[in-house]
């Protein structure tokens, strides 16, 4: 009696503290199992004398039940509480906050190359686009900038060799397009450009440049300027933007006209941005010079053409307020972003 008690005790605890149901069937086997402890116990029922057999027989059998008994509690009871378990580690609190996945943007520069480039579709000029390693002759030669022209200082070149040069300006895609197109033509070129410089807020080594070009019968100096200042009022959104053209000079233009804009940060008032001259500087022009014309093929008594250069990089400094032409190249994200 003393075994079967001790038995039904410890088989008690041990349902008890079964965690799992893999634990929980060892117990049982332990116990209940064929070679189990009270299994054992039934079959030492033969060495006790016969009257005590029956009701010793009884008694077990009975401890027996219970403990299936609370086998069966327990096993419900694990299995509830891994069920629970499992709904909590799997429930989603759809009213948090999501995730955003972050985009790329276009790079500043790229972003006004495509409002210069959308404007100047929008009146039926093509993009077109050069070589970016020229020969001396495309980016000075046939733009009547002969060797030992003072033009060429002003040019500070990389050279490869005496022939091959990175472009300083995109005019050389003037003549490209020239030599192998007839009149009339309607373009602009946008592209990269060099010059030997420190990189300074003012200056970089690498920078952008627009050329624009228009050649055909009759294009004259006021077909120049209107399209100048309608598309300086369209890039800076302002209706009365004051636009100045001041005499100038550039070898394959004749005249030719550098072109000011009221300065858009003091509104011609003068500041720190316009050097206190109340004007800044955004654009070389010119009509073709008849000699750059005749140098690509074109007859310069019957065809006239206007030119034009703008700095993207500039435009883009003074429309967005940036301080610093280096930041372009930096790829400082905290400078990017605020171009989204
Ligand atoms: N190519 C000139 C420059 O780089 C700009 C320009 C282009 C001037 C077309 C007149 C006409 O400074």
């Amino acid at each position: 009696m003393a075994t079967l008690e001790n038995i039904l005790g410890r088989a008690k605890k041990d349902i008890i503290s079964a965690n799992d149901l893999t634990s929980l069937d060892l117990t049982r086997v332990k116990y209940l199992g064929k070679k189990g402890e009270l299994s054992a116990l039934l079959k030492e029922l033969g060495k006790l004398p016969p009257e005590e057999r029956p009701s010793q027989g009884a008694l077990i059998n009975e401890q027996k039940k219970e403990l299936v008994e609370l086998l069966e509690v327990r096993k419900l009871e694990i299995r509830a509480r891994v069920e629970e378990d499992k709904e909590k580690s799997e429930f989603i609190d759809i009213t948090l906050p999501g995730i955003g996945s972050s985009t790329g943007a276009l790079h500043p520069i790229s972003q006004v190359l495509n409002r210069i480039e959308n404007f100047f579709s929008s009146i039926g000029f093509s993009v077109v686009e050069g070589p970016e390693i020229e020969d001396d002759y495309h980016n000075f030669e046939a733009l009547n900038i002969p060797k030992h022209h003072p033009a060429r200082a002003m040019h500070d070149t990389f050279y490869f060799n005496k022939e091959l040069l990175l472009r300083t300006h995109t005019s050389p895609v003037q003549v490209r397009v020239m030599e192998e197109q007839k009149p009339p033509i309607k373009i602009i070129c946008p592209g990269r450009v060099y010059r030997v410089d420190q990189p300074d807020p003012s200056h970089l080594p690498m920078f952008h440049q627009v050329e624009g070009l228009v050649v055909d019968t009759n294009v004259t100096f006021a077909d120049l300027k209107g399209m100048i200042i309608q598309f300086l009022r369209a890039f800076f959104e302002k209706e009365g933007l004051e636009i100045r053209f001041r005499p100038s000079y550039f070898p394959f233009t004749e005249p030719s006209a550098e072109v000011d804009v009221s300065c858009v940060n003091c509104d011609g008032k003068g500041c720190r941005v316009c050097s206190h001259t109340g004007w800044l500087e955004v654009m070389g022009s010119g009509m073709v010079h008849p000699r750059v014309l005749e140098y690509a093929g074109i007859n310069s008594e019957e065809y006239t053409g206007l030119a034009f250069g703008m700095g993207p990089d500039r435009l883009a400094m003074l429309r967005y307020n940036i301080s610093d032409l280096r930041y372009y190249l930096d790829n400082d994200l905290r400078f990017l972003d605020q171009f989204r």
